[in-house]
């Protein structure tokens, strides 16, 4: 029997209230600096069942100087989301962007002030945030890029960024960081996150070998991982065929791992149709093509990194922006917040998609 695809229409109901029959939850990144906008604030209480910080979550923001933390704005997040009746995931413990200027100096100065301080930060978080956020991305990014006509080719120590935290730490700050995390909290999903592992390209395979032998070796050393967080942000000119992608998270699944898209949008093509319809028809193709292969491979998670195209970092950040004047369609809702093919694609996939156990 055919289900009814979502209706057309603009339905009440959100992506979440769609996706929660089949056990699939839908989430989106938050922006408190947007919530005044009342149009904003009533797509976040609309569409998500799930939150995550779009930067209220990281060092920056937490801690602005040595010691001195500011909950304020994740403490937005989290009034917002308890007054909507929503959950929250964290994002992100450590990460080489978003570190206050005072984080790289003090790093430089050895293994043991390094430890310390990341141990005082998990302190101070996951203490404070404990009973709302059951989700973290505790490593974000520590992979290097192979490089390519779609990813910066990142300086490199064996398959890892070299940052601060691997200069500080040695190659060993990943499995040290969710250690700590779990001696502090037996029951938070730990998760690592990262970008570059959905195309049909020798560079998505490459950075998708270099997360499985992170993620085999963390799993076989039993350094405390629960998922992997791919952060989909898609881009229309980098070929896509499921089957690359599905292999890689059966490989995922295989390890015992969850599997969430936690920051899907579509960077469109350097050249875009002339009408809008058929921009929107090949990103709303793009995104049920790989959500729906994600969902067939037991992702039980999708969360868009913002919800309107208005709002998206993609229309702002002067490295992804258009050069055209015009602005990224790659989130389910329009500038003007009304709900596009990429939406209903989404709605559709969620609703009639093939989907596996989580695993
Ligand atoms: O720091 C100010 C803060 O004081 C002010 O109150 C607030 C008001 O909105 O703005 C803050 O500024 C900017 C912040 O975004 C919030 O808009 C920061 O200067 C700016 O650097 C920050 O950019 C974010 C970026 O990560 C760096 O944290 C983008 O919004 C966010 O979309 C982007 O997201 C990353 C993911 O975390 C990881 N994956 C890639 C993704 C895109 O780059």
């Amino acid at each position: 029997m055919m289900l009814a695809p979502a209706s057309l229409a603009q339905p009440a109901r959100g992506l979440a209230a769609l996706a929660r029959p089949r056990g699939i939850l839908f989430g989106a990144a938050i922006n408190t600096g947007r919530l005044a906008d009342a149009a904003y604030a009533r797509q976040m209480a609309t569409e998500p069942q799930l939150l995550v910080p779009e930067w209220e979550g990281k060092w920056a923001a937490l801690q602005p100087e040595e010691g001195r933390f500011d909950f304020a704005p994740l403490g937005a997040v989290l009034e917002f989301a308890a007054r909507n009746a929503q959950q929250v995931r964290g994002h992100a413990l450590i990460w080489h962007q978003a570190m206050p200027d005072w984080l790289a100096p003090a790093l430089a100065a050895g293994p043991a002030r390094a430890r310390a301080l990341l141990a005082a930060h998990l302190d101070a978080v996951l203490s404070r945030t404990a009973p709302a956020i059951r989700d973290w991305d505790v490593v974000n990014e520590a992979v290097a890029n192979a490089g390519g006509p779609f990813t910066e080719n990142t300086p490199a120590v064996g398959d890892l960024r070299d940052t601060p935290w691997l200069r500080a730490l040695g190659p060993g700050y990943v499995d040290l960081a969710f250690q700590l995390a779990r001696e502090r909290d037996r029951t938070l999903r730990l998760t690592y996150n990262d970008y570059g592992v959905e195309g049909d390209t020798p560079f998505a395979e490459e950075k998708r070998q270099r997360v499985l032998r992170l993620l085999r070796r963390m799993v076989a050393a039993r350094v405390p991982v629960d998922a992997l967080g791919i952060q989909a942000h898609l881009i229309m000119d980098e070929p896509f065929r499921p089957e690359p992608f599905a292999a890689f998270l059966r490989e995922v699944r295989g390890l015992g791992l969850a599997i969430l898209l936690t920051e899907l949008d579509l960077r469109e093509a350097a050249v875009v149709p002339p009408d809008l319809a058929a921009r929107d028809a090949l990103v709303a193709a793009r995104v049920e093509a790989v959500v729906g292969t994600a969902l067939a491979e037991g992702c039980r998670t999708v969360l868009t990194w913002g919800l309107s195209d208005r709002d998206s970092w993609l229309a702002t950040d002067k490295d992804v922006a258009r050069k055209d004047g015009g602005i990224h369609r790659g989130l389910p809702l329009d500038a003007e917040g009304r709900r596009k093919p990429m939406w209903q694609a989404l709605a559709r996939v969620f609703e009639t998609g093939a989907t596996a156990p989580p695993r």
